[in-house]
């Protein structure tokens, strides 16, 4: 069903990504994907539709889940934790159970972890025990979704990622970033001191949908309900929240409670959501609230427009290689847009929670 609100897992549950889909199936035997695109613009739903319709063994890691918001860090032994959670998914059960118990790792279901030895040599053994069925099965992708949070992991992963890119020919890595500049600097493909330095990727780029593909969804989505809707009302729930699936799904399953009132609905339940986002920024930088406010009551926002705002809250200029740093930082995180010389808010939920 469109207007449900889980990643979708199958793609006749998919709505207008075809192109994204036969992009995605078609870089399945690189080394190593990327799947870039804001909060909520269905990059969980993209791969795992794509996934489950070939039909091939996966793994599937939220790093997010793992990682603790409070040290902001994430441990390893939980994302292990993860990884095997997720094996326990394969169809294979009884080769993988073999291949684990070769390798010394007990792995029950339901899953009870036990980490005998270091974690990084049990990471290690998991990976070549999972290339090794790729090898004699068919490349066998594992994802980390939101792999952006392995910046904060207590092990430096960037290394034994190069490791598996150069040596595990049966593994295909899946990563996927909402803060694209996050992941890119966790993986500093341009860093000359990097492991992973000059290797090449494949990309996958979600974009939201255009006003027309937008409505359609709308349409779509409640037709399947039987519901009748009028256009007006799709008009301005498009206008409001613009093409960001994640939303429209929201609104589409609120209307059918809340009719008219859905759309404001969307924007206090969202903006609560975006609130727990903001508060992670805030806590990384003071200015990172202080630009989106300053881009939000502006609607569209020059650089001298910011530079303003932020002088006036803190009484005090700040310096513009600071500014631009962290206007950069947000930019890359995927909250602001950049658009000739005007810099805007990606999402309207995210502008409305800010000027909350
Ligand atoms: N192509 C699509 N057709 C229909 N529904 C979709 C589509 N893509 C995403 N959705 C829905 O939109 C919401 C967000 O999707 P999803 O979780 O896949 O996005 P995401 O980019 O992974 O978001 P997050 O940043 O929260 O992880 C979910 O309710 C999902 O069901
Ligand atoms: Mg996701």
């Amino acid at each position: 069903m469109l207007f449900d609100t889980e990643p979708k897992t199958s793609l006749s549950d998919l709505f207008g990504r075809e192109e994204e889909v036969e992009k995605l199936k078609g870089g399945l035997n690189e080394r190593l994907i990327l799947i870039l695109g804001i909060r909520r613009i269905g990059k969980s739903s993209l791969i795992l539709s794509t996934l489950n319709s070939l039909g091939v063994d996966y793994a599937f890691v939220d790093v997010r889940k793992v990682y603790d918001s409070s040290t902001r860090k994430v441990y390893v032994e939980k994302l292990l934790e993860e990884i095997y959670s997720s094996l326990t998914k394969l169809s294979k059960k009884a080769y993988v159970r073999n291949v684990f118990e070769k390798l010394g790792i007990e792995i029950e279901y339901p899953v009870r972890v036990r980490v005998k030895d270091d974690v990084k040599d049990s990471l290690n053994k998991v990976f070549e025990a999972l290339n090794e069925i790729g090898l004699r099965k068919g490349k066998i992708p594992i994802v980390f979704d939101e792999a952006q949070y392995l910046k904060y992991s207590t092990l430096g992963l960037r290394p034994f990622f190069a490791h598996v890119y150069d040596y595990m020919r049966g593994i295909t890595l899946i990563v996927t970033g909402s803060e694209v500049g996050l992941l890119h600097d966790f993986l500093s493909f341009d860093e000359p001191k990097s492991e992973l330095y000059g290797r090449y990727y494949f990309t996958v780029e979600l974009k939201s949908f255009n006003e027309d593909k937008s409505k359609e969804f709308l349409r779509r989505g409640f037709k399947e309900v039987n519901v009748e809707v009028k256009e007006s009302v799709i008009e301005e729930a498009v206008k409001e929240l613009d093409g960001i699936v994640g939303w429209l799904v929201y609104f589409g399953k609120l209307y059918l409670e809340k009719k008219e009132e859905a759309i404001e609905e969307v924007k206090e339940i969202g903006s609560n959501l975006v609130r727990e986002e903001l508060k992670e920024l805030e806590a990384r930088s003071p200015y990172y609230l202080l630009i989106l406010k300053a881009v939000a009551s502006l609607g569209k926002a020059r650089w001298k427009n910011i530079m303003d705002y932020v002088t006036a809250s803190t009484g005090k200029r700040v310096s513009n290689t600071t500014l631009f740093r962290e206007l950069n930082k947000l930019k890359s995180m995927g909250f602001i847009e950049r658009n000739g010389e005007e810099y805007r808010i990606a999402d309207p939920i995210v502008r409305y929670a800010v000027l909350k």
